[in-house]
């Protein structure tokens, strides 16, 4: 019980500054669950003068020294990005440190490297932080689900976005007033393009992608739209479906014939109000499971800000000290299902489209026919309005993506059509 287990944390922001307080304030009931006490080797930084927090001892601006000291047992980084990261989390595993990272970006990339070198040195990467902030969701994949077939994982996992289309539901407002507002109050960065181009989201899909479906799927395998383009026509037409718009990371396993392959997208979607990821409001993140013999499961939180992504680091922490006290490596991660990476172009999608259309006989069969000649089966039409200002509302069944999407901008060209005024997928719909 007495040598102390030894941490080097690499980056101290927003959650390596929670991490490192957390440490202290739980520093005995840590110990009584790990079996040791954990103590901070050092906390490397660039700038040593931004962090009076830090006894001025443990501070570094040598990470690589760092996380090779002998007397390192084990990395926590939350640097983020991708180099130097990589390389010093290369070097970590060599010299036989386990390391807990909340890096999305590094894991989308280069996941299968990083876990063949925690493999063959023996040692643990875990990195609940990275995916969905404080919900436990990666070791439910890697390890409580692991006895079961998964079909689908949909998730909420950028509470900027889920923030902002909030908003844009309940106040009437377009995309740019409601970024502002969410500027203003904290929930997204100077720079929001990570989180409203789909970046973000597209990495954590990745992860869990891989992690669902046991096969390298990295974040240029995401098919990724994001929400810059959402209006509040269609917000309001979401509503008058039933419906309301959320960023969606979609990770589904397509069976067919030919053989089974892995669909993985990011983008914009309608969902029913009834769907359970209907009700994730404001900035918080869930994820939807479904599984062959569990069914269907749903975990809720908080996917963002420094004590509740520091709670998920702390539980990876727990996870590979005691994993380290009794002198194994904990499971690893499978890739051994090897699926093909299916193009957004050849995955099932349905469309909501709304068209603004002069209301004349034929009309709504010349449209109708256009959606036919792509073999495109229509859902539901509903015409409001009538006159100079008839609207046509058209929910699919689901085809090809690439069908669905020729077939608008064919609708784009008809003269009938005045304007295609709003093309949303649709997910949930039964
Ligand atoms: N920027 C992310 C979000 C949190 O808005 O959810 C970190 O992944």
């Amino acid at each position: 019980m007495s040598t102390p287990l030894t941490v080097a944390l690499l980056g101290c922001g927003t959650v390596g500054g929670a991490v490192l307080r957390l440490l202290g304030e739980q520093a005995d009931d840590l110990a009584a669950r790990i079996g040791r006490p954990v103590e901070v080797a050092g906390v490397a930084v660039r700038r040593p003068d931004r962090h009076p927090e830090v006894p001025p001892h443990l501070l570094t601006t040598d990470a690589h020294g760092l996380v090779t000291r002998d007397d390192v047992d084990l990395v926590v980084e939350v640097i983020g990005g991708i180099e130097p990261v990589r390389s010093l989390l290369l070097a970590a595993f060599e010299a036989g440190k386990s390391v807990v990272s909340a890096n999305k970006a590094l894991l989308a990339e280069d996941g299968s490297a990083l876990h063949a070198a925690a493999a063959k040195a023996g040692v643990d990467l875990y990195y609940e932080a990275a995916v969905a902030g404080a919900i436990p969701m990666l070791r439910p994949l890697r390890e409580s689900l692991a006895g079961d077939q998964l079909r689908r994982v949909v998730g909420i996992v950028n509470g900027t976005t889920n923030y902002i289309l909030s908003r844009m539901a309940e106040t009437g407002h377009g995309f740019t007033e409601a970024l502002a507002e969410a500027t203003e109050l904290g929930y997204a960065e100077a720079d929001p393009t990570a989180d409203v181009d789909g970046f973000d989201a597209a990495a954590k899909a990745a992860i869990l992608a891989s992690l669902a479906f046991h096969t390298e799927v990295t974040a240029a395998d995401v098919h990724r739209e994001g929400i810059s383009a959402i209006t509040a026509t269609d917000v309001a037409r979401a509503a008058e479906i039933g419906c309301t718009v959320k960023l969606l990371a979609i990770c589904e396993r397509v069976v067919n014939g030919g053989g089974d392959s892995v669909a993985v997208r990011v983008h914009p979607a309608m969902i029913p109000t009834t769907h359970p990821l209907a009700a994730v409001g404001g900035a918080f993140n869930a994820v939807f499971v479904e599984a062959e013999a569990a069914g269907q499961l749903m975990f809720y939180g908080q996917g963002a800000g420094g004590d509740a992504t520091a709670s998920a680091v702390l539980g990876d922490l727990v996870a590979v000290a005691r994993n380290r006290v009794a002198g194994v490596a904990g499971p690893g991660v499978t890739t051994y299902a090897g699926l093909p990476a299916r193009p957004i172009a050849e995955t099932p999608t349905r469309y909501h489209v709304g068209l603004d259309v002069a209301d004349r006989p034929g009309v709504l069969a010349t449209v109708a026919q256009e959606f036919a000649r792509h073999g495109v089966s229509i859902a539901t039409v509903r015409q409001d309005g009538h006159g100079d200002a008839a609207t046509l509302v058209i929910v699919t069944h689901s085809a090809p993506d690439a069908a669905l999407s020729a077939t608008v901008d064919a609708l784009r060209d008809m003269p009938a059509v005045r304007g295609v005024t709003s093309v949303l997928r649709v997910e949930g719909l039964s």
